[in-house]
């Protein structure tokens, strides 16, 4: 069993769909902790209601990022983590949290990467104008959505979609491919050979 820290900003619905996926049985994992940079998210009713340890980490307490993140690391490796969850975590992550945990950080990011990176991915997607939108499980990399992919979705995009038909349409899919990936981890069969992932029978 791995214990995986999840990190999330707001709502927390990817958050839940892998505390849903622990508790089917689909995934042999635990939830150590929940990091949040939001006092008001969302995501902390659901770890309160799961007996999960949370913490708020406050980046106005610190000097710079670097600290920030050096802070967040430390609190994961307190608690045990093998695996860090970015659920919904809307901030960039900096180098001291990506080297405590290489290639162990996961991000979910709605859209078909590298399509669409940074904010409101599904925006982006329809003003681009595409018919085909999705979401995508990737390592974290220093870049900003580049690091090595390891499962994507595809959901077509409708003529009269807004950002929130489109929004919903792509979040059945994450709560699908994310618990799914960690799983993948969880049993060892994801190997990264430079910038792709290899997913092993
Ligand atoms: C999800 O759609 C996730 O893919 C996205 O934010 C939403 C969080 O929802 N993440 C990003 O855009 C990261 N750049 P949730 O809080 O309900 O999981």
């Amino acid at each position: 069993m791995i214990n995986i820290g999840v990190l999330a900003s707001g709502r927390g619905s990817n958050f839940q769909s892998i505390i849903d996926s622990i508790k089917s049985g689909a995934l042999n994992a635990r939830v150590a902790c929940l990091i949040t940079d939001n006092p008001e998210a969302y995501a902390i009713e659901r770890a309160k209601s799961h007996n999960i340890p949370h913490v708020y980490v406050n980046p106005a307490d610190f000097t710079g990022k670097d600290m920030f993140y050096r802070r967040i690391a430390d609190e994961l490796k307190v608690c045990g983590v093998e695996l860090v969850a970015l659920a919904g975590f809307m901030r960039v992550v900096k180098k001291p949290l990506i080297e405590a945990f290489p290639m162990r950080i996961m991000n979910i990011h709605p859209a078909l990467l590298p399509s669409f990176k940074g904010l409101h991915a599904q925006r982006q997607a329809l003003e681009y104008g595409v018919k085909i939108a999705g979401c995508t499980v990737h390592f974290v990399d220093e870049g900003v959505d580049t690091g090595p992919i390891i499962l994507q979705e595809a959901v077509p995009v409708l003529s009269n979609d807004s950002e929130d038909s489109l929004s919903e349409r792509i979040l059945t899919c994450e709560h699908r491919i994310y618990p799914l990936a960690i799983r993948l981890y969880a049993e060892g069969k994801l190997k990264v050979i430079g910038n792709t992932v290899k997913i092993e029978e």
